[in-house]
């Protein structure tokens, strides 16, 4: 029998779009919804999912061998410390989240290794994140280091400064250092209403935000391509992910989430 929860979690929900199994009644009835109601929606999660393990390819094809994942989320059938680790065994990793359920499963699945670590810390505290044991013990900031907000600062609210929490890490990174953000994007369609509307009202969070305001939280930081990409069309090498169409329309719901990866110079 499934164990009861009173509310859904952002982590839980995510997961069980993608297919994992762990996960509440509640947890599930709210994925059902998104995958029935609105049908296609699910492609946020998807779309998003494949765009973060391809920013960790691309962040170690660029040489960077240490990498902090701020939301994590639930393990999934590929993680980002696999698809490092895949170029640079020694490469160090810290995964970040604010959800214990995530950092117990996180922990239990993982298999013990020195050069990663799942720490339970909240990003809209950047400090606690630098001076934590685990990063203190991985991460040495006279390297270049990448950073990923895969989907973490919708769960944001302006007021919390998203920002400014970015501008945190940029501060502490060498030069060459990489910051990923995905984000969802704010849409005119009655889909988009629908989604944003429920991902609020289930949650209590989620902010849906336009390009000039997701560009924003990159700061000074260079921002490769010069733009933001929907995740669906971000970073896809025909070679490595399979031949797709790239004039092909994106679906309502592949417009709801963007990517963009920005260096240190
Ligand atoms: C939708 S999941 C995304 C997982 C992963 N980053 C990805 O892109 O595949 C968002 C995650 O961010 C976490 N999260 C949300 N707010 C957070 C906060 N303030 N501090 C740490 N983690 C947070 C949630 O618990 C959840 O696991």
């Amino acid at each position: 029998m499934r164990a009861r929860q009173s509310r859904p979690s952002v982590a839980r929900v995510y997961s069980y779009v993608l297919g994992g199994r762990d996960n509440y009644g509640v947890d599930k009835d709210l994925g059902d919804y998104f995958t029935q109601d609105l049908p296609g929606s699910e492609q946020l999660a998807i779309t998003n999912r494949e765009a973060i393990l391809r920013a960790a390819r691309d962040l170690a094809t660029g040489g960077i061998r240490q990498v902090i994942d701020m939301g994590c989320g639930l393990p999934a059938s590929k993680n980002v410390h696999e698809v490092i680790r895949a170029q640079h065994p020694d490469a160090r990793i810290v995964y970040v989240d604010n959800d214990p359920f995530v950092v117990a499963h996180g922990k239990a699945l993982m298999v013990p290794d020195a050069n990663v670590a799942v720490i339970e810390a909240d990003v809209r505290d950047p400090a606690a994140i630098s001076e934590h044991p685990e990063v203190k013990q991985l991460i040495d900031f006279d390297e270049p280091v990448g950073i990923l907000f895969g989907i973490t600062l919708s769960f944001l609210n302006d007021d919390e400064d998203p920002s400014g929490v970015v501008k945190y890490w940029t501060n502490l990174m060498p030069a060459n250092s990489k910051v990923y953000i995905s984000s969802f994007r704010t849409g005119r369609t009655r889909e988009a209403a629908a989604t944003s509307q429920k991902i609020l009202e289930a949650f209590g969070r989620g902010r849906f935000r336009t390009d000039d305001e997701i560009l924003s939280c990159f700061g000074d930081l260079e921002l490769l391509d010069n733009r933001l990409l929907p995740c669906a069309q971000w970073h896809w090498d025909d070679e490595l992910d399979g031949p797709r169409d790239h004039g092909r329309t994106l679906s309502v719901w592949e417009e709801l989430v963007v990517s963009g990866l920005a260096r240190k110079s």
